[in-house]
């Protein structure tokens, strides 16, 4: 049976190339890394925001566990499950049509077992309908992205400022800038590549190890704070839409000022609610008027 899905690549710029107007796959990483094309990827959590990234031609979107601060208001990502994790993946692989679906593995859904890492993984396949899974750690975890794999499930990896470690690491902090810690990270970079991984990301990472890094791998790597030397690029939508308040990150760029905008669109809907002035007739449906004296007769 031929899968209902189509897949496609998309040229840098943005146009789709009708001989293979379809779907993306890992295989777009793959020759987005050959052919030195820049990914784009952003974070995603839910139906509407999907299709939206799918208009625009982004290549990948990560239904991320910053799920949990974003959307869920969790302090960190600790406490997202998979339950959440499964619902938000089905409500964006819902929405698109051409973009590829990474599905975050959340906190203690992989590093308690290899048997859970691959059951879980699973799940994000099985029932969100996500086409890769991501998880974070480097050497610990090649075991579990092994397993992983073996099962046809493709891995990204997560290396670098790994927030679900923000309890070991004291806080959100630059990685491998000591010469010890950026030696280990080329080495967890390799071994992820080496247990099979598609990709990796580098998280808050100095922008010349993270070059580094890229250019000793076979597989591309998608920076985050982590420089243009990476094979692609990945936001939390929140955060590059303008809509995140508060404090954001040194390396977020915000591309749109979407949060401002709404709280005007929300402040007018207010006042206009407030003075009549909506719903106006142009919002308003229409009733015979003979069936309306009817029914004020009746009630009278
Ligand atoms: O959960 C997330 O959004 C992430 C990105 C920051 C890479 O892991």
């Amino acid at each position: 049976m031929l899968c209902g899905r189509k897949f496609r690549f998309r040229s840098a710029d943005g146009a789709a190339d009708l001989r293979n107007d379809m779907k993306n796959t890992v295989l777009t990483f793959k020759e987005a890394k050959q052919t030195g094309r820049k990914i784009s990827m952003v974070t995603a959590y839910d139906y509407s925001m999907a299709r939206l990234v799918d208009e625009a031609g982004i290549d990948a979107i990560l239904v991320g566990d910053s799920l949990g601060n974003v959307v869920l208001g969790y302090e960190d990502t600790c406490p997202v499950t998979m339950d959440e994790m499964v619902h938000h993946t089905k409500a964006v692989t819902r929405g698109v049509e051409h973009t590829f679906v990474v599905a975050d593995m959340p906190f203690l859904s992989y590093q308690t077992s290899v048997y859970d890492a691959v059951v879980n993984a699973g799940r994000l396949i099985k029932e969100g309908r996500a086409q890769a899974v991501k998880l974070e750690g480097g050497t610990d975890m090649a075991d579990r992205i092994e397993a992983i794999v073996k099962a046809q499930i493709p891995v990204m990896a997560h290396l670098g400022l790994t927030p679900q470690s923000v309890n070991s690491f004291g806080g959100y902090k630059v990685q491998g800038k000591a010469e010890q810690d950026a030696r280990a990270l080329v080495e967890s970079a390799k071994a992820v590549e080496a247990a099979g991984a598609f990709s990796v990301v580098l998280e808050c990472v100095p922008a010349d190890l993270a070059a580094y890094v890229s250019s000793v791998l076979t597989i591309p790597t998608i920076g985050i704070g982590a420089g243009a030397g990476c094979d692609g690029q990945v936001l939390v939508y929140h955060d590059m839409m303008g809509i995140t308040r508060g404090h954001t990150a040194k390396f977020v760029k915000k591309f749109a000022e979407a949060g401002d905008v709404m709280v005007e669109a929300l402040k007018e809907y207010k006042k206009e609610v407030e003075e009549q002035s909506f719903p106006a007739k142009e919002h308003t449906y229409k009733i015979d008027a003979e069936v309306m004296e009817k029914i004020r007769s009746e009630q009278a």
